[in-house]
């Protein structure tokens, strides 16, 4: 396992001391979150009482052959904790997501849950979200030109690309990347690019994240509104 892997490892099993003793728990997308799969799974398979909504179908079908019992796609659901990953975090607890394509269902998922626990190392921390990332926007592939002339007010967007095809989310939608440079006013972009016709949600994460926690080489940090401190 690479160093950076380790790292994932650690901060996707710190994140376990953040859940309930059971009930539902919101299962992130992406690299570091399959690690907390992998965690969860290993607890559920001691004994403890705990179902998942899937913010992927990636995700759904790693927690499907761990044996996580999941709830429908449906909702509403009760979510106590999801655990997730992040593209870019700055120091207000601003996030970029959508690295991997899901940030639509994760933004969904983060807001029908009680509490939201990110988990990255520090390659992923800027003074500034977009220093080192663009704005990942799911948009309708119907009229996805015009609408990235809309978005190149705001930057340079670039539509993701799996091979020769446009990447299509799972929700059969495109990806335009914005390279926005640094966001000083992340709430003021995110109204701005979700005005727009056929956008149909944003990587911009403004006011979810309710702790962070940061794994480096002393161990893992844990960031919440109250302050910084080492975690256990
Ligand atoms: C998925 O769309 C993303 O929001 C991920 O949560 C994000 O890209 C972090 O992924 P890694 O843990 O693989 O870096």
């Amino acid at each position: 396992m690479t160093q950076l892997d380790e790292h994932k490892r650690k901060v996707a099993e710190a994140a376990l001391a953040e859940l309930p003793a059971e009930g539902i728990i919101g299962l992130g997308t992406g690299s570091t979150a399959r690690f907390f799969i992998e965690a969860l799974a290993a607890r559920i398979r001691a004994g403890a009482k705990y179902q998942a909504v899937a913010t992927s179908e990636a995700s759904r079908a790693q927690a499907e052959a761990l044996g996580i019992p999941l709830l429908d796609d449906d909702g509403p659901w009760e979510i106590e904790v999801t655990v997730d990953g992040a593209d870019e975090v700055d120091g207000e607890m601003n996030l970029i997501k959508g690295g991997g394509a899901a940030h639509t269902r994760e933004k969904i998922v983060n807001g029908a849950s009680r509490k939201n626990v990110i988990v990255v190392d520090e390659s992923k921390l800027s003074a500034r979200i977009g220093e080192k990332w663009p704005v990942p926007i799911e948009v309708l592939p119907f009229a996805h030109k015009t609408t990235q002339a809309n978005l190149a007010r705001y930057g340079t967007p670039t539509l993701r690309m799996h091979g020769d095809v446009p990447l299509r989310t799972d929700s059969g939608n495109f990806i335009y990347d914005l390279a926005a440079g640094p966001i000083h006013e992340p709430s003021v972009l995110e109204m701005d690019l979700r005005a727009l016709p056929g956008v149909v949600e944003t990587g911009l994460f403004v006011d979810r994240a309710d702790i962070i926690l940061v794994a480096g080489l002393h161990g893992v940090r844990r960031i919440s509104e109250a302050g910084s401190s080492q975690a256990k």
